[in-house]
């Protein structure tokens, strides 16, 4: 097991945003849908990338990953054996279980594991199984196994919302299944994430019909079949405000290549209040100089547009060394707070009660050895670690090797001070 060395640093220079992870993904399961080619670019190199090619090669796929161009060609799958998802690859991987809508969409039939508990909090996928069940599935939980089958799925209205919202991944899974169903979809409460914007192009470009990307109501015409396509991943936001949130943290300016900034319209609204000055080019490249002191703000997670869940831990790490007390309510997952303890044995200080931290900004921390949770948590530990007084050691970076392409070359080159070593 791997750990990282973490020493206080001043960042300059630029950074180039790598592809999306959590756009990749469900495009990736959306291959099981055609049996023809398709050639996807702008794939980050990432351990779920990896995990979710198992799983499509176990379906029968050919794959292979070279400098982010993701080539996906079909052995025709066996009807009667490859349309499991198996547990040892699902278990790591909630991603995973998006294979399930387009299992069942092809094979009319599929059995995926189904994911088991998460270190954010209760991540149920009943919206999942009642999307699919409106268009006509048999859905049955077995053994840890969700097994489904239908002679035909047909077209319907479905509601999609939740108690927290919209799903990301349930709006992919239903969709994906919609595009082959008899008739016409109509998803309503969809998630209007750019990651399922882009799944909706994806879809679109292999000969789906469906109008309403971006919004929350999609309408899909069935078609009989799907071909094969070129298509590039939009990069990824949240490892563009990660490095925002660096940025701030360490009150060093820097310049981020290659993200999309209409996707991080609330992240940049955040960051300028927290007491930023962020240009944006007409080529998208994103400039940004941190004030000299960091002011408090409140944040509430949303779905996009609003704050994103999966940067609440990177900025709770800035919010420590701002001069005040900031508030962060967590809308999407409650009990996403596990980075609280660490950041506090750094000398923050943190107090959460329920969804909700306050947090008293500190005018220093101080380097520790602290325990990396989750693949966000991580990288909030390095943002704390590169902006804290000596040096860190963060334990179980095998969390943010899930997500981040390339972490450390692409801190070492903005002059962070981070190295891994075995644990
Ligand atoms: C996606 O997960 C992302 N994962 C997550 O990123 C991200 O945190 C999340 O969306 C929210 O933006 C991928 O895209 C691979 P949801 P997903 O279903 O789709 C509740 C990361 O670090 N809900 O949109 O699984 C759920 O509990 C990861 O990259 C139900 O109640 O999240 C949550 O409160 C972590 N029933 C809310 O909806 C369901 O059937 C939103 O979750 C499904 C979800």
């Amino acid at each position: 097991m791997d750990k990282f060395v973490v020493y206080k640093s001043k960042l300059s220079g630029e950074v180039k945003i790598s592809g999306s992870k959590n756009a990749a993904l469900p495009i990736m399961a959306a291959t099981l849908l055609t049996d023809q080619d398709c050639l996807i670019y702008n794939v980050p190199d990432l351990k779920d990338v990896k995990t979710m090619i198992g799983i499509l090669e176990g379906l029968g796929k050919k794959i292979k990953l070279n400098r982010g161009t993701l080539s996906v060609k079909s052995n025709k799958i066996k009807k009667t054996k490859n349309f499991i998802a198996p547990y040892n690859l699902v278990r790591t991987m909630r991603a995973s279980f998006c294979c399930l809508g387009p299992l069942l969409a092809k094979l009319k039939k599929a059995k995926v594991a189904l994911p088991g508990g998460c270190v954010i909090g209760p991540r149920p996928v009943d919206l999942h199984i009642k999307g699919l069940r409106d268009l006509g599935a048999d859905i049955t939980i077995e053994r840890g196994y969700c097994q489904a089958k239908a002679k035909k799925l047909k077209g319907t209205h479905i509601y999609l919302g939740g108690a927290f919202g919209s799903s990301v991944l349930a709006t992919a899974n239903v969709l994906m299944a919609a595009v082959l169903a008899e008739g016409d979809t109509v998803i309503e409460h969809a998630a209007c994430e750019p990651e399922i914007e882009c799944l909706v192009l994806f879809l679109k470009k292999i000969g789906a019909r469906i109008e309403g990307e971006g919004t929350p109501i999609l309408k899909i015409r069935g078609v009989k079949k799907l071909s094969g396509c070129e298509f590039k991943i939009i990069p990824d936001r949240i490892e563009a405000g990660t490095f925002i949130a660096a940025s701030l943290a360490t009150k060093s300016p820097i310049t981020i290549k290659g993200a999309n900034p209409l996707h991080l319209t609330s992240v940049i609204e955040t960051a300028r209040r927290i007491g930023a000055e962020i240009k944006i080019d007409k080529d998208s490249t994103i400039f940004i100089k941190p004030a000299k002191k960091l002011k408090p703000v409140n944040i509430t997670t949303f779905p996009f547009p609003g704050f994103p869940t999966d940067l609440q831990a990177q900025f709770m790490a800035c919010l420590c060394l701002a001069e005040g007390i900031s508030l962060i309510a967590e809308k999407i997952y409650p009990d996403r707070f596990m980075h609280v303890a660490e950041l506090n044995r750094m000398g923050a200080s943190i107090q959460r009660n329920g969804p909700y931290a306050i947090i008293e900004g500190k005018e220093k921390l101080y380097g520790a050895e602290i325990m990396a949770s989750d693949l966000r948590a991580s990288a909030a530990l390095v943002i704390a670690g590169l902006a804290s007084e000596g040096n860190s050691q963060i334990l179980r970076v095998y969390h943010i090797d899930r997500g981040y392409e390339k972490i450390i070359s692409k801190f070492r080159k903005l002059n962070g001070k981070i190295k891994r070593e075995k644990q």
